[in-house]
């Protein structure tokens, strides 16, 4: 059997783990034969010494073939997705997917819930009565098929190393740490057999990662680690110094993801959400200019394609976009003086919206 303590030691001193001990432990991690009291040592030990791109690499596969993967047919539509590490008001998922899969590209999307003070994909998409974010992955490989798009949660098959590592790190002070999160990340986004996959890394005052510099070696570390296992990655860094868009909360996200793909979406969530579509019609080739991919989204905006697009995948996954969602009565709020706003706390912001949304019975609809 392994010695569990050598492989903790061996990081806490700071030196490599091979490729064939960090698959070893996640292994026995997972079977239950490593107790989370020597997982959460081995994690410290990571955080504080940190990992190269070769052990992030070799974390990020192992914890990926802890579960069952996505499986597609060769000769279909090249399989892409988005990750962005989130923010307030980023709502770009929504009609990024149905544009994309207006493209000749196929959108399988894993999704999750709420971090902090950021809201989730699937909570916005849970807004739309009847919604469903609970798909098997039978049933996700099925709607991302037939309709080219599809949002939903990770389910119990899927990479449960991370199910169990993050829970872990999230009560041992472990989760601020790039090659922990990176591969947490990328083990998820690679389980759906992707041929491309472009990341956002937010960085602000609403973001996680709350510098330039830091969103910068994030970003960094998740394309390199997609690079080395053959998935052709970018990322871009976009500000999240205030709200993405105009609307913050779920009902009305959904509400401006709809006034996204009538082509009367605000500036900067359109810019986000052309440009990350774009890299990857550039990644697969189907494209060969970023210039040119954003023009061919843009037709799928102007033509009501993209629009049709969503709709098919809301029907698809038991939702009516016709019915009314739950979105609270406004007021306005008015500055006792003339100026301008110079600054945010975005998270702030997030967490106030998280507050009223507890306070909120939706007694309105609109
Ligand atoms: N989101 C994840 O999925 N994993 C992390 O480790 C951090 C953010």
């Amino acid at each position: 059997a392994m010695n569990i303590v050598h492989l903790i030691s061996k990081k806490r001193d700071g030196e490599e783990l091979a490729d064939f001990e960090i698959g070893a432990l996640i292994d026995a991690y997972v079977k239950g034969d490593v107790p989370d009291y020597q997982m959460a040592a081995w994690a410290m030990a990571v955080y504080l010494r940190g990992m190269n791109v070769a052990e992030i690499a070799a974390l990020t596969e192992h914890m990926l073939h802890s579960g069952a993967t996505f499986k597609w047919p060769a000769g279909e539509a090249p399989k892409v997705d988005k990750h962005s590490t989130g923010g307030i008001g980023d709502k770009v998922s929504l009609p990024l997917a149905p544009l994309l899969a207006c493209c000749d590209l196929q959108v399988p999307m894993i999704s999750g819930r709420g971090l902090g003070a950021t809201g989730g994909t699937l909570d916005k998409l849970e807004a739309i009565p009847g919604f469903r974010t609970n798909l098997s992955t039978a049933e996700m490989q099925a709607v991302t098929r037939r309709v080219g798009c599809v949002i939903s949660g990770a389910t119990a098959d899927l990479v449960p190393a991370d199910r169990k590592l993050y829970a872990l790190r999230d009560v041992t002070g472990t989760v601020p740490s790039i090659p922990l999160i990176t591969a947490s990340i990328m083990s998820k986004k690679l389980a759906e057999g992707l041929d491309a996959l472009v990341l956002d890394v937010k960085w602000g005052s609403g973001a996680f990662m709350k510098t330039r510099e830091l969103a910068h070696a994030l970003a960094r570390s998740m394309v390199d680690t997609g690079r080395r296992m053959h998935v052709p990655t970018t990322a871009i860094i976009t500000d999240m110094n205030q709200p993405l868009g105009r609307l913050a909360g779920n009902a009305v996200e959904v509400n401006e993801s709809i006034d996204a793909l009538e082509g009367r979406g605000p500036a900067d969530l359109m810019a986000v959400t052309l440009e990350l579509g774009a890299e990857l019609l550039v990644l697969t080739k189907r494209e060969s200019s970023l210039a040119d991919a954003m023009q061919r989204l843009q037709r799928a905006i102007d033509s009501g394609a993209g629009l049709e697009k969503f709709r098919e995948m809301v029907v698809a996954q038991g939702g009516d976009l016709d019915a009314p969602r739950p979105v609270a009565p406004a007021s306005e709020v008015a500055s006792p003086r003339a100026g301008y706003v110079a600054a945010l706390d975005t998270e702030a912001l997030g967490r106030v919206i998280i507050e009223l949304a507890a306070d909120y019975t939706p007694l309105h609809t609109a």
